[in-house]
């Protein structure tokens, strides 16, 4: 390992280039959108995870360029459907855009606007889920948890990203309410009978969660 190189750098060098990955960075930087796709690691984990679970209805809370959208659905089988959901118009098209040059097109849906409102309609269609991406405004992540045991089929698996918030939620005079909510959101992850869980520590920290 080279001097100054994080174990995080150190194992991302081990994986070739991905291309699809890399064309989603690219646009996401031409558009000059916020680069806070999930990191690469635990992109592949999200593959992954569709895959061991055997996950076919699939909800993510927060599409941005579609960089983790392209690692779940890469996990679906044909049977399987992601569902996203995006505040924005222009973050929603440029995520399909990327899942189409992908391949994936044809297994995602967006649903663009507010989540919580996509949510209760999503709940009014009578869609239930089996795997949870929540990567979206970190002042609601309580609220989104809630909605996605609420949504849940048994066994369903929940992944949150961003616990660590580059450090604040381990700073105890960091007090605004996003930080705040994380916190809530991490206590809640390792306490709430209903799940089963696990929080990883690497990159801005990983929450899984499995709901009983
Ligand atoms: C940041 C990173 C994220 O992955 C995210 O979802 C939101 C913000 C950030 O580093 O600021
Ligand atoms: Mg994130």
């Amino acid at each position: 390992m080279e001097a100054g190189q994080s174990a995080e750098q150190y194992m991302e060098g081990l994986y070739p280039e991905d291309e699809q990955l890399s064309r989603v960075l690219e646009g996401i930087r031409a558009q000059d959108m916020p680069q806070i796709s999930i990191a690469p690691g635990y992109g592949r984990l999200l593959t992954l995870l569709v895959k061991m679970t055997g996950a076919r209805q699939l909800l993510e809370i927060g599409a941005l360029g579609g960089y983790s959208g392209i690692c779940l659905a890469r996990g679906l089988g044909e049977e399987g459907r992601l569902f996203s959901l995006e505040l924005k118009q222009e973050y929603a098209d440029l995520a399909h855009r990327h899942l189409r040059e992908a391949g994936l097109g044809d297994r995602v849906e967006y649903r663009v606007g507010e989540a919580l409102h996509s949510l209760e309609q999503l709940e009014r269609e009578g869609r239930r889920f089996d795997y949870y991406f929540i990567d979206a405004d970190k002042g609601n992540y309580p609220n989104y948890l809630e909605w996605a045991i609420r949504l849940a089929n048994p066994g369903a698996l929940i992944v949150g990203d961003n616990l660590l918030m580059r450090g604040k939620t381990l700073n105890a005079s960091e007090r605004g309410n996003a930080v705040t909510k994380m916190r809530e959101f991490n206590e809640r992850i390792a306490s709430d009978p209903r799940l089963e869980s696990v929080l990883l520590p690497a990159y801005d920290g990983l929450a899984l969660a499995r709901v009983k």
